[in-house]
C-alpha cells in the first residue's frame, strides 16, 4: 500500500497535522506514506502510484488558500484510489473541503482547530474552542489518530462536505482581497538582518531581499509564513500586528516548510 498526502501549510499547523497522520498510518501498518508540499511549483502531480491520496490544508477566509484548488485540479489520481481531505482552521472549517470534493470526489473528510495564523484579524489564541498551544498540539495528535485509523480502515463518509455560506467570503477573498491585504506587508529596516528566510519561504516567490531591504510583490496569498517565522520579528502589516505576538507551529521549522517532501 502506498499513501500520498498533499499538504499546503503557511505557518506549520497543517504540516504538523499531516506528519501526525503519516506517523499513525505507518504505525497502523497502513503502508509507506509520502507528504508532498503544495507550496512551490513544481509540485509532483502524478499520484497514480498511490492507493490512498489525501489533502491537508488550512481554511483561509472560509475557503482554500489562493492557488491550491488550481494545483489540486492538476494532480492525477487513480480512479480506484481512496481519497481524503482534512482542514485545519481556527474557528470554522469553511467550504474548502467542498471545493476539493468537486475536483476529486472525497471518500473521507474531517477538520481540527488550531491556533490562528491570521495576525491582522485575531491574536493567535482566539480559537474556537479557546485552547493553549500545548492543548492544540495534543488535539492535533488525538485527531490524527482518529483520522489515520479511519483512513487505513477505508472509512467512507456518507455525505459530501457541506457547501457553507463561507463560499461568498472565500470567493471575495480569492477574487483579490488577499492581494490587497498582502500589499500591507512591510519590513522594518532597523530590525531586518537581510537573512533572506522570508524570500526562501514565500510559496509564491513574491519576496525579494537585497542587502537589508525587503521588497514584497503583488501576488501574496497571505499565508503569513514570512511574518510569523521572521527571526527578527521585522515583518509586520503595520497597525495592530506590530504589537501582536507572533505564532507558528512549535513542531515545524521554516526549513521543514521549504522541503518539497516531508
Ligand atoms: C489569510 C488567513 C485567513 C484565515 N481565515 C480563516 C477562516 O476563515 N476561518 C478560520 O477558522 N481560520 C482562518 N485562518 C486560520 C488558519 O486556518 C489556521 O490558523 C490554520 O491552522 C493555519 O494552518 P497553517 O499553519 O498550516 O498555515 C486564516 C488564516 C490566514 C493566514
Amino acid at each position: 500500500m502506498k499513501n500520498v498526502i498533499y499538504c499546503f501549510s503557511g505557518t506549520g499547523n497543517c504540516l504538523n497535522l499531516a506528519r501526525e497522520i503519516k506517523e499513525e498510518i505507518v504505525a497502523l501498518g497502513g503502508g509507506e506514506t509520502e507528504i508532498i508540499m503544495m507550496r512551490k511549483e513544481p509540485v509532483k502531480l502524478d499520484a497514480t502510484d498511490a492507493d490512498r491520496v489525501g489533502f491537508v490544508f488550512p481554511c483561509y477566509a472560509g475557503g482554500l488558500p489562493g492557488g491550491v484548488a488550481e494545483t489540486i485540479s492538476r494532480i492525477r489520481i487513480r480512479q480506484d484510489a481512496y481519497t481524503f481531505g482534512i482542514v485545519s482552521y481556527a474557528a470554522y472549517m469553511g467550504c474548502g473541503l467542498n471545493d476539493i470534493n468537486k475536483i476529486h470526489r472525497l471518500d473521507y473528510w474531517g477538520g481540527v482547530s488550531h491556533h490562528c495564523s491570521c495576525i491582522w484579524l485575531f491574536p493567535h489564541f482566539m480559537t474556537m474552542p479557546m485552547q493553549s498551544i500545548e492543548e492544540a498540539q495534543e488535539r492535533n495528535k488525538e485527531k490524527a489518530k482518529t483520522f489515520a485509523k479511519d483512513i487505513v480502515g477505508r472509512k467512507y463518509k456518507k455525505t459530501a462536505p457541506k457547501m457553507l455560506p463561507n463560499k461568498i467570503e472565500s470567493m471575495a477573498w480569492l477574487k483579490g482581497l488577499q492581494y490587497k491585504k498582502g500589499a500591507k506587508l512591510q519590513a522594518d529596516p532597523d530590525k531586518c538582518i537581510g537573512c533572506g528566510q522570508c524570500a526562501n519561504l514565500c510559496p509564491r516567490d513574491n519576496i525579494v531581499v537585497e542587502d537589508n531591504s525587503v521588497f514584497f510583490g503583488d501576488h501574496c496569498i497571505n499565508c503569513l509564513g514570512c511574518l510569523q517565522y521572521c527571526p527578527q520579528e521585522a515583518i509586520s502589516m503595520g497597525g495592530l500586528t506590530l504589537k501582536r505576538e507572533r505564532y507558528h507551529n512549535p513542531a515545524v521549522t521554516a526549513e521543514d516548510l521549504m522541503n518539497e517532501q516531508n
